[in-house]
């Protein structure tokens, strides 16, 4: 009898846990990071998936210091550009970061562009 209640202590957890880690990789945003390398690979034919990831993190880390998540969407490119240098020196990225952020800014828009 023990043994069952530890049978479905044992399987409780497990379900719990699968539980969890579906609601995690669902509730970010819904990135498609294969789409947005598709996207961009004119423009960045170099740019990795690790550098959009790094894009991302940056942009719901460093970024939202001071607000929410901004639209990168409704800018120009050249506006775009400009937007992201004047906020890189307000979130003290380094050149690094900014460049994944850039590509990440790409990325979004052209996966919301092919919708
Ligand atoms: C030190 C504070 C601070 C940090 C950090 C910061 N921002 Fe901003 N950001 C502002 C302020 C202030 C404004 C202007 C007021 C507003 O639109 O909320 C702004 C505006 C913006 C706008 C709208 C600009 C426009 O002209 O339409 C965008 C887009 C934006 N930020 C993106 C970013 C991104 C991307 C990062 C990360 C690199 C970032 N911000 C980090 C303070 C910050």
């Amino acid at each position: 009898m023990k043994q069952l209640f530890f049978m479905a202590f044992v399987t409780s957890i497990i379900v719990a846990a699968c539980k969890t880690k579906k609601s995690t990789t669902t509730s970010a945003d819904n990135i498609n990071y294969d789409a947005q390398l598709t996207g961009i690979k004119d423009k960045f034919p170099d740019a990795t998936i690790e550098e959009l990831k790094t894009g991302n993190a940056v942009y719901s880390g460093a970024c939202t210091r001071c607000h929410g998540k901004k639209d990168v969407t409704k800018y120009t490119d050249e506006k775009l550009i400009q937007v992201i240098e004047n906020m890189s020196k307000k979130a003290k990225i380094t050149e690094q970061e900014k460049q994944s952020l850039i590509k990440f800014a790409y990325g979004v828009r052209a996966v919301s562009a092919s919708k």
